[in-house]
């Protein structure tokens, strides 16, 4: 495409999440234009249409697909519907960024990746921790040989409570699927060429107990054995109740890296009370660099036709064969060889 041409992005889902992209595509991106907005709840895709000034909103992806001079889609709806959307942007030629999880199955991501290169479209997936500046600092430092050889690495997710969601809303293992599948990218990508051998998990209800006979989790620990002998352990809850904490570790024969900070910034108060610092709430907030510079990448990636860096549909399906290879051993009590 011509170097001085926008890339007109389409977003397909207009909810929590969609409307960040949005917004970033709409207002945080020079080389990038939101030219519309599709979304089956009625008034979604046009509420937000009118906030961000997009002239166009639909509320039938196929209607979007076909928006004259579409270079590209943003997928945020919710996951089960993410394979389905994904092929059918692919078979319309368009460069599809996609929330994670990409799918739900090995087979629909499968179904996904060859949609993508058959039709020779770009497709990066929603693992923003990649552009946070500390894990993407460390992992410069573990290409750098800073710290020698992988041994242990440490991932974690709490999300900030208080917890207000229905759990009989959410579908049961959103917490492998949805939250530690950052966890287990996050992983994969900081144990470069490892590849994980065993996993084992354990999840439970402690947040709201009254549904653990209900099949929903809301706290859960994983180990993962690699073949480089290197040993992982993912923790996830959903109510950490002083703010949304994600961290990362990884320790090696030459040192350790560190990466993640709760508190959000350097601001120290003192007063009669002690010390005490001001947390992150919001992803949105938390990650607003990281999530504006993927679709950046993405954007970028677009022009060139390929993704060069940015996780791809197989690190889609590597991180979901962790997520799928958990539900095994939760549901079966056991270790699963990958
Ligand atoms: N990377 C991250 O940090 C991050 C953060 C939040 C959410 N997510 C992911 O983004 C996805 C969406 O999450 P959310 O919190 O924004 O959900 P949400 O429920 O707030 O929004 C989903 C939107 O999609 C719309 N929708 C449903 N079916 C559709 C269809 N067939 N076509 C178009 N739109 C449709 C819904 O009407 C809704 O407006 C999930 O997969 C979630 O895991 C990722």
């Amino acid at each position: 495409m011509p170097k001085n041409k926008a890339v007109n992005v389409g977003l397909i889902g207009a909810g929590r999440i969609g409307s960040f992209h949005g917004e970033t595509v709409a207002r945080r991106l020079v080389d990038a234009e939101l030219v519309a907005i599709a979304d089956p709840a009625p008034g979604a895709a046009a509420g937000l249409a009118g906030k961000l000034a997009v002239e166009s909103s639909y509320t039938d992806v196929a209607d979007l697909l076909a928006h004259p001079n579409l270079d590209a889609v943003i997928i945020a709806t919710p996951a089960r519907f993410h394979t389905n959307i994904l092929v059918q942007a692919a078979e319309a030629g368009k460069a599809i960024f996609c929330e994670k999880p990409m799918a739900l199955t090995l087979e629909d991501a499968d179904r996904a990746i060859a949609a993508a290169r058959s039709a020779g479209v770009p497709l990066q997936v929603g693992f923003n921790r990649r552009w946070d500046q500390a894990f993407s600092e460390g992992r410069a430092a573990i290409d750098g040989g800073r710290i020698g050889t992988p041994q242990l690495l440490r991932s974690l997710t709490r999300d900030p409570g208080p917890f207000g969601a229905d759990p009989a809303k959410i579908p049961q293992w959103t917490i492998f699927y949805e939250t530690l599948i950052h966890d287990f990218d996050t992983l994969l990508w900081l144990n470069p060429n490892a590849k994980p051998v065993e996993v084992t998990a354990v999840a439970d209800a402690l947040v709201r107990p009254d549904f653990a006979d209900k099949g929903f989790h809301d706290t859960a620990v994983v180990t993962i054995r690699f073949d480089n002998g290197s040993i992982a352990v993912a923790e996830a809850n959903f109510c950490a109740m002083y703010g949304y904490d994600i961290r990362g570790e990884v320790f090696g024969s030459g040192g350790m890296v560190t990466m993640g900070d709760v508190r959000r910034s350097s601001m120290r108060l003192f007063d009669k009370d002690g010390v005490s610092s001001e947390t992150w709430r919001r992803d949105t907030d938390h990650f607003v660099h990281g999530y504006t510079a993927q679709l950046a990448s993405f954007v970028t990636a677009v022009r060139r036709g390929e993704i060069t860096e940015g996780p791809t549909g197989i690190d889609a399906r590597n991180a979901l064969s962790i997520a799928l290879a958990c539900i095994e051993s939760v549901s079966r009590k056991a270790a699963i060889a990958l």
